[in-house]
């Protein structure tokens, strides 16, 4: 390798590897699941279909669809041992290092979390899909001082996940946008905590690891954190009225907008048009045309500057605090629905595996020897002696 080499910082435009599972095209602005166009998933599947495509190949049959069911169903309330943990740490805890603490949890009390099989890793991550919303649901409750709820076996996946932590069955309208964000959020290819949990899987760890590695990558605000970070701009905004002045000098001091951007979209995200359409339900449902404002005011005023267009966090953010989310749980709630993905893109990196590790173009300092530090060394100590006061 010489300094010429090209050096790809990011991995930027580098294919690592091929995948089944998701096609990001950016010519034409589209994202297929398994060959599905995502915006039909969302418009006519539920977030339980769309786990079992991406890890199946193929939506499910009746039969399986209530197979899956009964075992999801069966694994919501979130268990003793689990509860025990979460209870001892600190109350302050962000909610994704609660979130990433329980997967390890559930990996460390698992006999056969190491199998590589890929009916018994389904299995693990079925269980994984019905925990999660139980935590997430647990944190919300106890920063709110209240009770627990228990699980409902009536109740789909969204609208239990909005049951267990609002303790009400939530409208239609929510349910939808709840579901839909989680379509939306389940796959994007070789995204970065994707690729993570990649490289874990192809170092022959087990599944639980390659999981709570994942959290960890989601958990920046470059990645996951983002749909967080774009609350905390509405909130330091306030109003539409203020957007320009706001950016003038959020520019002028090189902040990064959050929410906007993106490594593969140039030209906008596939997947916003589908989630803002869904937080217009909400807007007009909860009468909030401030939030609305406030979005396309943003996002008029950015993009007319920059030309940088909104990603799937800029929609799902407001959208989530609308449903009543605190600001940090939005990430675990991301967590939720990508484990999803994860899981297909682990057992594929499983069934054809090769280890994941990247050369690098050295540039530090040339070979040197001890020998010469041990000599500086020997000198500093006679030049201090010499230097020391007598007696
Ligand atoms: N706000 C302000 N400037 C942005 C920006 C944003 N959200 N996104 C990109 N840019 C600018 C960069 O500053 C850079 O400008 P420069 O060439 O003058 O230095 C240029 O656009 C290229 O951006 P870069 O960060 O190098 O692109 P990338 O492909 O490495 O990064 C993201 C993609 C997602 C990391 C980036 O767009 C970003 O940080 N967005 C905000 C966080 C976010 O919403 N993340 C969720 C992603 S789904």
């Amino acid at each position: 390798m010489s300094d010429s080499t090209d050096v790809r910082k990011g991995l930027v435009g580098v294919i690592a590897d091929r995948t089944a599972v998701s096609k990001v095209n950016v010519e034409t602005n589209s994202l297929l699941y398994r060959g599905y166009p995502v915006q039909e998933l969302a418009a006519m599947c539920d977030f339980e279909d769309v786990v079992y495509l991406l890890w199946n190949g193929d939506l499910p049959s009746p039969e399986e669809r209530a197979r899956v069911a009964a075992i999801e169903h069966a694994h919501r309330d979130l268990g003793d041992r689990l509860r025990g943990v979460i209870q001892r740490l600190p109350d302050d805890s962000h909610p994704m290092d609660v979130v990433r603490t329980a997967v390890s949890v559930l990996g460390g009390e698992d006999p056969t979390a190491w199998s590589h099989d890929p009916d018994e890793i389904r299995d693990k991550a079925l269980i994984l899909i019905a925990k999660v919303p139980a935590v997430v649901a647990y944190i919300q409750r106890h920063r709110r001082g209240l009770p627990e709820i228990a699980p409902r076996e009536d109740l789909g996946y969204a609208a239990n996940f909005l049951w267990m932590t609002f303790g009400e069955e939530p409208p239609e309208v929510v349910r939808k946008a709840f579901d839909v964000s989680m379509t939306l959020y389940a796959e994007h290819s070789f995204n970065a905590s994707t690729f993570t949990a990649r490289v874990v899987a192809s170092t022959l760890s087990d599944y639980y690891s390659a999981v709570v590695a994942a959290i960890g990558a989601l958990k920046g605000p470059l990645h996951g954190g983002a749909n967080e970070a774009v609350m905390r701009t509405f909130d330091e905004i306030g109003s539409a009225a203020n957007v320009g002045p706001w950016l003038d000098d959020a520019l002028a001091e090189r902040r990064k907008i959050m929410g906007f951007g993106h490594r593969v979209y140039k030209r906008g995200d596939s997947r916003v048009p589908t989630m803002k359409a869904a937080l217009d339900t909400l807007v007009d449902h909860y009468g909030r045309d401030d939030i609305a404002d406030l979005y396309d005011a943003l996002e008029t005023e950015f993009v007319s500057r920059k030309g940088i267009y909104p990603n799937l966090d800029y929609p799902s953010g407001p959208a989530y605090h609308l449903m009543g989310f605190d600001t940090e749980l939005f990430t675990p709630l991301f967590v939720a629905a990508r484990i999803a993905g994860w899981t297909a893109h682990v057992q594929e990196q499983l069934a054809s595996n090769t280890l994941i590790r990247p050369l690098s173009l050295y540039d530090g300092p040339a070979e040197r020897h001890i020998e010469g530090y041990v000599a500086d060394a020997a000198a500093r100590q006679a030049q201090t002696r010499q230097e020391e006061p007598a007696g």
